[in-house]
């Protein structure tokens, strides 16, 4: 059976009731953050799509008009169609979307910070490394089932504090647990980062 909407993707079953939806960053493929998964959660099922929006080749999970400037239409729009395949992925591969949570690395962390905003009802668990505010919604969701990890770093060059800051308070303004870590590192993902993040998810 084929998905609808399908994506390039990985699924691996895992031995226990949690899924994680890998999302990569610009440039990355459905390969890509499968160890990262690995680390986090052993036991974890893990999803994982290729970004459909090519930007000079480079896989991406919706378009953006420079560094930082996203196209909201075209994030609207692949917002929806990866919130559709999830759940259809959900159905096909069996597992439960109360115990799915999103982990995305840089445009993987803004695609999945836009579907906590557009479309909470996919998941509203999530792990986000460096990431920022991708869009305002009309409406903020209701997010206070939601329970979201941020892991950002001090000396980033792509993404301010300020930005990472504003799209935990946006994100609490929407009812949403928020804890969010700072790093000694730049745009790159460390070990602290991972390790941080899989005590937080550990204690869940
Ligand atoms: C984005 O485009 O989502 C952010 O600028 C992060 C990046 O992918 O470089």
């Amino acid at each position: 059976m084929k998905l609808r909407p399908d994506f390039i993707h990985e699924f691996l079953p895992g031995s226990s009731s949690r899924t994680l939806l890998l999302l990569h960053g610009t440039g990355g493929n459905e390969r890509d953050l499968i160890p990262l998964g690995r680390q986090l959660d052993p036991n974890a099922a893990l999803l994982s799509p290729r970004g459909k929006v090519l930007e000079n080749g480079m896989p991406r999970f919706f378009r953006r008009l420079a560094e930082g400037v996203f196209d909201i239409e075209d994030l609207k729009y692949r917002t929806d169609e990866l919130a559709d395949f999830v759940s259809a992925a959900a159905q096909h591969y069996g597992f439960a979307t109360d115990q799915l949570f999103a982990v995305g690395y840089s445009n993987g962390a803004n695609i999945a910070a836009s579907m906590l905003l557009l479309r909470p009802e996919i998941t509203q668990r999530a792990i986000l490394f460096r990431a920022m505010v991708p869009l305002i919604p009309d409406a903020l969701p209701d997010l206070s089932s939601a329970r979201i990890w941020i892991g950002a770093g001090d000396q980033d060059p792509i993404i301010p504090a300020s930005e990472t800051k504003r799209l935990a308070e946006l994100l609490r303004r929407a009812g949403a647990d928020v804890t969010i870590r700072f790093f000694k590192a730049g745009h790159g993902l460390t070990n602290v980062d991972v390790v941080t993040a899989r005590e937080w998810l550990t204690e869940l």
